[in-house]
């Protein structure tokens, strides 16, 4: 094998050169010409002319000829007629099958960047498994390098940007002139992706004995309504009761809802109990009176957004706070129906806020949605105007939290958007400002009510968004249901969960899973196991777990994955300490945290697009000598373990273990 990196100089890479190595300073003024040239060369073929859906990148899509923003693909002043724009992080996998002699690229950070001060990406160029070239770091403005390498014999080429491990932002990268000299009369390479492999998991036979989900602690402000369902399954009917009940609450035995006001604060160690006619289950629900104790686990529920968008109204509101109910979700501890933008009219002559035509009547919405048992939320901005353009809360945020109190709203996402134009500057103070300004407006209304804060993770939200009274804090820009989104996402979320806990949650965006499509709903474009790893991940995260499809038609796997109570109970650990990743392997993954049983759970990602063995061991995570473990998704125990647990994990997949003997 023989590399070339050219760079005005001939540098090479430190590793094993397979072949004599021929090149010169002649042959890579060749190159760069070839590169830079309208003309293709003889049995060339263009990276452009492959198939490039299967290029992965974390911001846009692949551009032929073109940079990511559309421009003409530029590196240090020179144009170039042929070549990809891409952004980092960004890889595809070519199938040469030994037919390719050479791989010519010239790249670096697009033209458009070249001043931006967090542009900084490097290019890695992989065969057959092996990493045969790297440019190391390359900054906007740097010198562009030519990247040459030998492919006789290869049978896969791999390309690769990275973001030099310090975000995407500006990453806009080049591989300019990129092309494949084939062998004489040899079919043009393809592209593959991620497999499209069912997804490793086993859907449980539904067990008709009781058993009990969802938080085991909840707070509440004495004084304040308290509203609380209990998630149970089993065969119906059901029958409900709870022993040491504090003062003001009582229980609906046929329904399981816990409701009233609590007189006094205090921690209440409550025995529920679930009764059907194939047995009983019971555990303890800690009730915690105090002011603004709202959020001690995760919320679970549901948000209109990444389904409707502005197409949500008051019947697929009422229709999601049924299928809540009749998919068995709320028996899961999912509790939240949360409408989210384009719900807003205008004001009324005192100022108040009223709802536009698709939401004839805000309080007999939340009436139905409690008379379910659940809670509702609904959304707002800082600024004079919300995301989608609609009326917001600048200037009335004691008017609109007493509004949303009397209605009945027990959550409001809070989200920036036009407050921009108001905020003086990004400083630490106006970036607080207005969540301070909402805080102590829901405080002073009669009503508890979660404030989740949405301003896409600006200044670092996560050391700062409790500060604030922030109950949870939206911490990258919204998902969507592609890989690059998915991945971007979950792996920027390392290094965070040290400032998240019971009553403060990062959020890294709300759940793509099911029928999404933001008004035109389609199913998930994930994989089966992307949509796996995607769960999984939240719940390792800690974060609120808002559905965002339409529940009312759910198919057996969304329903699987949404209700799988081993990997909720992560989620609603009442420990509530978040992963962190504890390993990296060139994209083979361990995240681990710490539960309330003294067990450890721990995600095994692959976010390589082959299936691959991933092993945690021991040492890494804290646990010592032999060890039960349990695979989340097969709900099966794997065996007894000494120093590490080896697994398969498929292509964007993961696998989700519990480690230890449950103390519980
Ligand atoms: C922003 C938020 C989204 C959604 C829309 C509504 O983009 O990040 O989650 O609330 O606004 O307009």
């Amino acid at each position: 094998m023989k590399i070339s990196l050219w760079m005005g100089a001939l540098v090479l890479t430190g590793m094993t050169l397979s072949a004599p190595l021929s090149s010169s300073a002649q042959d890579s003024a060749a190159e760069s010409e070839i590169v830079k040239s309208e003309q293709l060369p003889a049995n060339g073929i263009w990276l452009e002319n492959l198939n490039l859906v299967n290029m992965s990148q974390e911001y846009g899509s692949p551009n032929a000829r073109k940079s990511v923003d559309s421009n003409p693909l530029t590196l240090g002043g020179v144009v170039y007629p042929h070549g990809v724009g891409t952004h980092a992080k960004s890889e595809v996998a070519l199938l040469l099958n030994g037919s390719a002699k050479r791989f010519l690229a010239m790249v670096g950070v697009d033209d458009e960047r070249a001043k931006a001060a967090d542009a900084s990406i490097s290019f890695e160029v992989w065969v057959d498994g092996k990493k045969v070239a790297s440019t190391g770091v390359l900054h906007g403005g740097a010198t562009p390098k030519l990247l040459s390498v030998d492919l006789t014999g290869a049978k896969k080429l791999t390309l690769i940007v990275g973001d030099a491990e310090d975000g995407i932002s500006d990453d806009h990268a080049d591989w300019a002139g990129a092309v494949i000299l084939l062998n004489p009369g040899a079919k043009a390479p393809t592209t593959v992706g991620v497999p499209i492999e069912p997804a490793r998991l086993v859907i449980p036979a539904v067990s008709p004995t009781p058993q009990i989900h969802g938080p085991r602690i909840v707070g509440s402000t004495p004084g304040k309504p308290f509203l609380f369902l209990i998630s149970a399954t089993g065969a119906g009917p059901i029958t409900y009761s709870a022993r040491n009940l504090p003062a003001g609450l009582q229980i609906d035995g046929a329904t399981g809802v816990i409701s009233g006001s609590l007189k006094s604060a205090g921690e209440y160690s409550v025995t529920v109990t679930v009764k059907n006619s194939k047995g009983t289950a019971s555990r303890k629900l800690t009730i915690v009176g105090g002011e603004h104790k709202l959020a001690l686990t995760p919320p679970m529920g549901w948000n209109s957004w990444n389904v409707w968008a502005g197409n949500v109204d008051d019947a697929k509101v009422r229709a999601a706070a049924d299928a809540m109910i009749s998919s068995g979700l709320a028996a899961h501890g999912f509790q939240y129906v949360n409408i989210d933008d384009t719900w807003e009219g205008s004001r009324n002559p005192a100022g108040e806020i009223l709802t536009n035509e698709k939401f004839p009547n805000m309080k007999s919405t939340s009436d139905y949605v409690h008379s379910k048992g659940l809670k509702i939320g609904i959304y707002s901005s800082p600024g004079p105007k919300t995301c989608a353009g609609f009326e917001a809360s600048y200037q009335h945020e004691i008017q609109d939290a007493n509004t949303y109190a009397a209605w009945g709203i027990d959550y409001l996402k809070h989200d920036w958007c036009s407050y921009g134009g108001i905020a003086k500057d990004n400083s630490l103070p106006e970036l607080q400002k207005p969540y301070f300004m909402m805080r102590d407006a829901l405080y002073q209304a009669n009503r508890d009510i979660l404030f989740s804060l949405c301003q896409y993770g600006m200044g670092d939200v996560w050391k700062w968004g409790a500060e604030v009274g922030g109950n949870c804090w939206r911490t990258t820009g919204d998902i969507n249901d592609s890989w690059s989104s998915l991945h971007g996402i979950y792996s920027s979320q390392d290094g965070h969960e040290k400032y998240a806990g019971p009553g403060h949650w990062n959020d890294p965006d709300m759940l793509v899973v099911g029928a999404v499509g933001w008004g035109n709903p389609h199913p998930s474009h994930l994989t089966p196991n992307e949509q796996v790893l995607h769960i999984s991940m939240w719940c390792m995260l800690s974060s609120p777990l808002l559905i965002g499809c339409d529940m009312s038609k759910m198919d057996a796997f969304t329903v699987a994955l949404l209700s799988n109570d081993e990997a909720l109970d992560i989620n609603q650990d009442p420990l509530g300490k978040p992963a962190g990743r504890v390993a990296n392997n060139e994209g083979l993954e361990v995240w681990s945290r710490k539960l309330w049983d003294g067990t450890t759970a721990v995600a095994l990602v692959n976010s390589t697009i082959q299936t691959a063995a991933i092993s945690v061991n021991w040492e890494t995570i804290g646990v010592k000598g032999s060890q039960p473990v349990r695979d989340l998704w097969l709900h099966k125990d794997a065996g007894t373990f000494n120093s590490s647990y080896k697994v398969e994990v498929p292509a964007h997949g993961c696998v989700l273990i519990k480690i230890g003997k449950s103390a519980s």
